[in-house]
């Protein structure tokens, strides 16, 4: 059986018994399922059946992925695809590996909107489930496999990679960048996005980057002209001086939508570069995403990418974790701050990030990843949004796991090399 903990819950009689024996508990005896990562335990008071609990469960918070021609491996749209996997699907969301979200949403540092996140009876349902030999229920009760999220009905600005780029098969994943130009003239607002994958069984994630000088573009510009076909290799950033974050996106999500009043600038006669990381565990396809988004020519209040970063990081090898941290202060001058959203960032051996801030002595959560998977970076936007003051200190600490190395791994954008930034969509 899998790693997941089942604890039988003794209804009333205390018997004490537990269902980790392999016998299939008797029907409706409630089952108690421990939360690993959020420590509480949620009772699942009778047996689920796929048509009524589970099915539920994954056509909400699974099916965007597991499709026909999705990103993920295999689709997970009837009780037949289901029912074989459903030890697996126990172990992976108890340990909170699927669905895929790096920052904690337990709620001790913070919860996030539309956090690709199960609550804890959820994952109890399915342990339950997986533990009773996957029952069917009634199939006819069963919820239809959703409709995919609806597009960005007003957007009015295409970033198009403007040819098809068939990733090289011979990786599995490969990491490109494009230069691309937005075709505004004037500065402009970005106030929300969708990525439209070209094809989206290699699409695994997309990081647009506003390039804000002639510098940088000209940079990009010859990491292109360097290498054969559209685009250059990439990985992490885009490799070039002056560029800013404005758009994460992986599977899975529909439009993102800054809060309401603000936007990112966009420099009119600028260009920008998108990075597309494909998986290719699946088959190399050509693929020609785009960005369909909302700009205006004008927000109340102009947001910033802010980010706070720990520099230098040199980890010794063999480490099963070893961290760095770095400290900075909020500008004296900053007055108050809000904290829209954030976006942490390590390579593949980062296993752990977390960030704080410190007002006269008073510790504040601002994000908590536990178990960071470089493959699911994006933006996420808080349900509370935290504000921080001038003066006050933020801190972040990440932790990685070099015991697969033989060397240092150092700083860098390289694919060996490591990141520690969390980076903050703010306004004033
Ligand atoms: C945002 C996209 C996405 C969502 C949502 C998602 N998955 Fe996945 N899932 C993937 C991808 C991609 C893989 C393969 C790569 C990996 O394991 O990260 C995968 C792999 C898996 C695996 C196989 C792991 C293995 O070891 O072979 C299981 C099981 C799984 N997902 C279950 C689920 C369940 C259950 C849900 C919903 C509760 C879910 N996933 C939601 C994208 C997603």
């Amino acid at each position: 059986m899998g790693l997941f903990a089942v604890l039988a819950a003794a209804c009333g009689g205390g018997d004490g018994s537990t269902g980790s024996s392999g016998t299939t508990p008797p029907p409706d005896t409630p089952v108690t399922v421990l939360d690993p990562t959020c420590g509480v335990e949620a009772t699942v008071p009778k047996t689920p059946t796929y048509a009524e609990d589970v099915a539920p469960i994954l056509m909400k918070n699974c099916a965007t992925c597991h499709t026909n021609g999705g990103i993920a491996p295999f689709p997970l749209l009837d009780y037949e695809q289901t029912k074989p996997l459903a030890g697996l699907l126990a172990e992976r969301t108890t340990a909170r590996e699927m669905p895929p979200f790096n920052p904690n949403n337990c709620g001790h540092c913070n919860t996030f909107q539309d956090a690709r996140w199960l609550t804890s009876e959820e994952i109890a349902t399915i342990s339950a489930w997986a533990e009773a030999g996957a029952p069917a229920g009634d199939l006819t009760k069963a919820p239809a496999k959703p409709e995919p999220p609806a597009g960005l009905a007003d957007a009015n600005l295409t970033i198009d990679m403007g040819v098809a780029y068939t990733p090289d098969g011979s990786k599995v994943d490969d990491y490109r960048c494009f230069i691309v130009d937005p075709g505004i003239t004037a500065d402009k607002f970005l106030t929300a996005y969708e990525v439209v994958p070209g094809d989206p069984r290699v699409v695994h994630h997309v990081i647009a980057f506003a390039l804000d000088t002639a510098a940088a573009e000209a940079e990009a510009e010859s990491l292109d002209a360097a290498e054969a076909g559209p685009g250059y290799t990439c990985f992490g950033g885009p490799g070039v001086g002056a560029s800013r974050f404005v758009v994460g996106w992986a599977p899975g999500g529909g439009p993102t939508r800054f809060p309401a009043g603000t936007g990112l600038r966009l420099e009119g006669g600028r260009k920008m570069v998108v990075q597309v990381h494909y998986n290719l565990a699946g088959g190399a396809f050509p693929d020609q995403t785009r960005i369909a988004a909302v700009v205006q020519d004008s927000v109340e209040k102009e947001a910033t990418i802010s980010r706070i970063a720990a520099q230098g990081i040199n980890l010794p090898p063999q480490q099963p974790m070893t961290t760095v941290t770095n400290d900075e202060p909020v500008p004296a001058g900053a007055g108050a701050v809000t904290l829209w959203g954030v976006a942490p960032h390590m390579h593949g051996t980062g296993k752990t990030l977390h960030v704080e801030a410190e007002h006269e002595g008073q510790k504040q959560c601002l994000l908590d990843v536990g178990n960071w998977d470089f493959h699911w970076q994006s933006f996420s936007m808080y349900e509370t949004p935290p504000k921080v003051q001038g003066g006050d200190t933020i801190r972040i600490t990440c932790g990685y796991d070099t015991t697969g190395r033989d060397t240092v791994t150092q700083q860098g954008e390289g694919t060996e090399d490591e990141m520690c930034i969390a980076f903050f969509y703010v306004t004033r």
